[in-house]
């Protein structure tokens, strides 16, 4: 990163999010480390720290539109204006269509689609003012595909595919890009709950034959983030190893 850029990472208390907080901090920003789990926000803004970097760790509830406006009112207060904004934070609440209760629909819907568009609405008044400005929206292979047992989780990560075009075409003049990157099967707490007949009839989509680290997602977020992908907006980049072209 030429300048240094303040990024403000939602979900990054473990998992994906914390790979891209460290990866982006490892590039030279400066790091807003947001979740809604405060004690794990101290742990990885402190292993950004003894990395040389500065990292601000940040509660957000990203199911609470007014938890995300305090939120990015207080990563102001530290850091400025966000330059370059990862909407990470995801969960699942998976059964079939048929069994799926209403709040279970409306909480992943709330945290992973109605998070990130509140989050985008956030920074993009400063980053238009300042010509400058990367969002990138982490959303999945399912949101691709489809997946049966996952309609809610599906609907917003297909969801997320559609506001980074939206969003791409509203925001080009200003020179903010906004991208999407759909994983595939990576090994974290979320995934580490499956099944293990399911995982290995992951594997077996999958042609390189291996799960995906988080690392390999945050290298595709680093990327996206670089003054190098200036030239790419209202993209999906899969990081899956080949389960799905
Ligand atoms: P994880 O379960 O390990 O971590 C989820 C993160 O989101 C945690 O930091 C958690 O604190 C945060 N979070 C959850 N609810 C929140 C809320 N209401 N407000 C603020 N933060 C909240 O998950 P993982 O695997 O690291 O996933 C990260 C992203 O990648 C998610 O959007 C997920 O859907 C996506 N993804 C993951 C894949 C995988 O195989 N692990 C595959 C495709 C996409």
């Amino acid at each position: 990163m030429s300048e240094s850029r303040t990024a403000f990472v939602t979900g990054a208390s473990r998992g994906i999010g914390r790979a891209i907080a460290l990866a982006l901090a490892e590039a030279g920003a400066r790091i807003v480390v947001a979740s809604n789990e405060p004690e794990r926000n101290e742990e990885v803004a402190a292993e950004i720290r003894a990395r040389g970097r500065e990292a601000f760790p940040l509660f957000v509830d990203m199911a609470s539109a007014e938890s995300v406006r305090e939120a990015f009112r207080r990563a102001a207060q530290e850091f400025g204006r966000t330059d370059i904004l990862v909407n990470n934070a995801g969960i699942t609440r998976d059964t079939l269509a048929v069994r799926m209760k209403k709040e279970d629909w409306d909480l992943v819907l709330a945290v992973n689609l109605n998070g990130a568009f509140l989050a985008a609405q956030q920074v993009l008044p400063d980053m238009m003012r300042q010509r400058w400005g990367r969002i990138i929206n982490i959303a999945s292979v399912v949101g691709l595909m489809g997946n049966a047992g996952q309609a809610n989780y599906v609907a917003s990560k297909a969801g997320i595919i559609g506001l980074t075009k939206a969003l791409a075409q509203e925001v080009a003049s200003r020179n903010i890009t906004v991208n999407a990157v759909a994983p595939g099967f990576i090994e974290t707490d979320m995934t580490a709950r499956l099944p293990e007949e399911v995982k290995q009839r992951m594997l077996g989509m999958i042609a390189l034959k291996r799960f995906g680290r988080p690392e390999d997602v945050a290298a595709a977020v680093r990327f996206l983030a670089s003054e190098e992908a200036g030239y790419i907006t209202g993209q999906v980049l899969s990081v899956n190893g080949g389960m799905y072209m």
